[in-house]
This record gives structure tokens, sequence and C-alpha cells, in this order.
């Protein structure tokens, strides 16, 4: 369910009129529904209500400060990947008792940042890693809390990009080597071993494939409690997927269940990683028709947003729904809906059936809220567009569109190239 609805002809976002919105604030532009938002948030979380559990939202899948702040304020923690998206999530006065920090690359000094703020856990994924968190804590005079993220080899029968959870895939440590890594880490002096993390892929449609990996990871738990190693928290990932076409993907509530009867009463902390399953559905994107050309069969709607904005459509071959913004009651069309940038590979739909589009019309590409703005760049040296949320009628710029001198921010012409040219 989300709150992007038509009125009549209109697409509404809430209460208001997206094409409002759009004359108001320009396009392209990223457009987010509170109210779904929060009823996704609680959706999810709440599906887990008989469990100890902490839903850690995935910053990565939309990074806004304002977006954060929402689900810190629902109780959310977060789950981060950089010290980029641990600033941010501070910002949003997130507990760090709440923060869990995974990835293969984390730098000297991103440790250092995550140890100062003193965050829950730390997803470490490589022997060498913990060594030189082991160091550096030893340096600050702390204890870091740690799970090892484990790669339980499971197909996740999703995007190849997307997976994360297969022995080819460059994350966690091999589960078979565990038992060994666990063992060693309990004998460093400056972490506390606390916890077994995994997470296997994105966009998952299927319960099974977390099941098998909560069975490999309880194998797992089992093995260390017998060599005394205690695991008070197991983080399963995020993963969940969404419905952007025909997909049918179970709901939070089955998802949950799965997760409960396989775990029974084990005397754990669940930590959740969601991102896609509370935003992708939550955001649309907005952009507005430029021109409209036809080579024989194919037709094309040129628009003002492109691969830089979302690139998920050229980047994984996506699908994304494109709905009008005002029905226009034409007839239907095969087109493709490209952008302004200089490749073929720059389009947001490809040989979609369609109602013919006209230069000025405004179109909402769906299911964009997850991945869209986080994922965008500047390539082609086009600012980054706002980003924009709706609460019941009102809605609040909550990133404003990058202008022209952004574009240069930190560039700097050195002397020897100054002077007339
Ligand atoms: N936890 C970890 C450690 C992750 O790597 C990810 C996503 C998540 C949680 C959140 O997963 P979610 O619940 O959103 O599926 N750019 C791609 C998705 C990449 C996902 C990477 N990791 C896309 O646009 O489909």
């Amino acid at each position: 369910m989300h709150h992007f609805q038509y009125k009549g002809k209109a697409l509404y976002c809430e209460d208001v009129p997206v094409a409002d919105i759009a004359a108001r604030m320009g396009t392209p532009l990223y457009l987010y529904s509170h109210a779904t938002l929060v009823q996704h948030f609680k959706a999810f979380d709440g599906a887990f209500e008989g469990m100890d559990h902490l839903t850690c939202f995935s910053v990565k899948s939309n990074s806004n400060v304002a977006i954060l702040k929402l689900f810190a304020k629902e109780g959310g923690g977060m789950d981060i990947v950089s010290a980029g998206e641990l600033f941010r999530a501070l910002r949003a006065g997130v507990d760090p008792r709440k923060i869990v920090y995974s990835g293969v690359g984390k730098k000297e000094a991103d440790l250092e940042y995550a140890l100062s703020s003193n965050i829950l856990l730390f997803n470490i994924e490589s022997v060498q890693e913990i060594r030189k968190l082991n160091e550096i804590a030893a340096g600050m005079g702390i204890k870091a809390g740690v799970s090892f993220r484990v790669n339980p080899d499971v197909d996740p029968k999703t995007h190849p990009y997307i997976s994360t959870g297969l022995k080819e895939n460059k994350f966690g440590i091999d589960i078979k080597e565990a038992v060994d890594h666990y063992k060693m880490a309990s004998g460093l002096s400056n972490v506390a071993v606390k916890g077994v993390s995994c997470h296997i892929g994105s966009q998952l449609t299927q319960v099974s494939p977390f099941v098998d990996a909560l069975k490999k990871v309880e194998g797992l738990i089992d093995d260390l409690a017998g060599e005394g190693i205690k695991i008070e928290f197991l983080d399963l990932g995020g993963g969940l997927g969404i419905t952007y076409d025909k997909e049918t993907p179970p709901n939070p509530k089955d998802y949950a269940g799965s997760i409960e009867n396989e775990l029974g009463g084990r005397g754990i902390k669940l930590i959740l990683e969601p991102g896609r399953v509370i935003m992708g559905n939550a955001g649309i994107f907005v952009s507005r028709v430029l021109y409209t050309k036809s080579s024989g069969e194919k037709n094309f709607f040129v628009v003002d947003g492109a691969m830089n904005d979302l690139m998920r459509p050229s980047l994984y071959n996506s699908f994304h729904a494109i709905q009008e913004v005002n029905l226009s009651g034409r007839e239907t069309v095969k087109a493709d809906v490209v952008g302004p940038i200089c490749e073929s590979g720059d389009f947001l739909a490809k040989s979609r059936e369609m109602k013919r589009l006209e230069p000025g019309e405004l179109i909402a590409v769906m299911s964009a809220g997850a991945y869209g703005f986080s994922m965008s760049s500047n390539y082609n040296s086009r600012p980054r567009v706002c980003e924009v949320m709706v609460k019941g009628d009102r809605f609040y710029t909550i990133r404003s569109r990058e202008n022209l001198e952004d574009l240069v921010r930190g560039e700097v012409i050195p002397e020897f190239l100054m002077g007339e040219n």
C-alpha cells in the first residue's frame, strides 16, 4: 500500500497533486510520502514485535537526513556501510547504540570514527579487518562490539549484481571457517565478540533463501556455544523484495513469521537491515516530457530525468512502472522513455506499452524511493535533483536542487594554468 493514487484524472501524493509540486519545485524531482514511510516502517518493525529485535534501516537505500530522522523517531536504528553514512545517521540524531556497520573495506579512519562514536556493532568481513580494529581500539583504550559477517553460500535467486551471500561473492567470511575465526577473535583484548551477521542479497521475492541462510547461521551459533562462545545478536541483513511489476514478494508478516518459526525460543536479539521494503514504494521520481519523436516503428519520449538521476534501469535493466501524472485517455503505444544523457544506455523504460505522451506532460516513475537518489550522480554535469516529502496536504523540501556552482565546488585550477587563455 502506498499513498500515490489518482483522484479523478490527477495523480496525488497523499493530499497534494503531484503536478502542483512539479510546478513549484521544477523537474526532475524525487517525491516521498510521509504516511507511506511511517506505515511501511511500522508494518516491518511491528511484524517482529513478538521477538526481541532491532530494525536498522539500511542507509544506503536512501540516505537523506530527514528520512533517517523520521525512522529514528519511530525507534529505528541504522545499518551503515561508510563513514559518510555514519555522519548522516548521527546528524539525524540516531542513537549510536542502534548503529551496525558492515562493509568489506573499512579504512583506519572509518574504524576510528565509528569507535569514537560508540556504535553497537562492527560487522567484520575479514580476519585482517578484526585485527586492525583490535589494534585501533587498543590504542584508544576501548573495546569494540563485533559480529562476523558470514557468507552462508545460499542462492538468493535475485539479480547477480545484488546477490551477496554466494561463495563467489566478496562479502563476509566463509561460514565453514567461522568457528576458527571466532576462537581467534575471543583471544583479542579489545574486541568483544557478540554477534553473527549475514546478508544474502537484495530484492528477494521468496522466503526460503532467508530460512536456508538462517538455518546455517543457527548451526554456527550452536557450534560456537560448544566452544563456550555465546552469541547475543543475530543480524539477518536486509533483502526483502517489493513489487515493481508483477513480483509477489512475501509480506513482512510472512517473512517475520518464518524467521520466528525457525528461531523458536532462542534467547537472542535479532537485528534486521531493511532498505528497499520500507523505502521503495514510498517514493516516486517525477520527470517532464521534453520532446517526442519516432523513427519508423519506434517511439521515443525524451524526458528531463536521466540515468544519472535514476540509475536502476540502465544498471540492472530493472523495471519501474511509468504512470501519467494527469491521465490523458490517449491511445497506447510502444515507446522508449529516454533521458538527455549522451549514452544509448540512458533510458528509464524500453519498449514499454504506455499512453502516448506530449511535450510538457509529467510522468511518475514509480517505486523509486530506494536506491534512486542515493545512487544518483552528476554525470554529464547535471545538478542533482531536489527531494520533497509530502505530509498530508503540505510538502517540504528535504534536499534542494543543486545549482551550477555546486557542480564545480571543490574543483581548483592550479596556478600554472591561470591567466589569459
Ligand atoms: N544490509 C546490507 C549489508 C546490505 O548490503 C544491504 C543492501 C542491505 C542491508 C539492504 O538491502 P535491502 O533491504 O534494501 O534489499 N542498488 C541495488 C541494491 C543494492 C543492495 C546492496 N545491499 C538496487 O538498486 O537494486
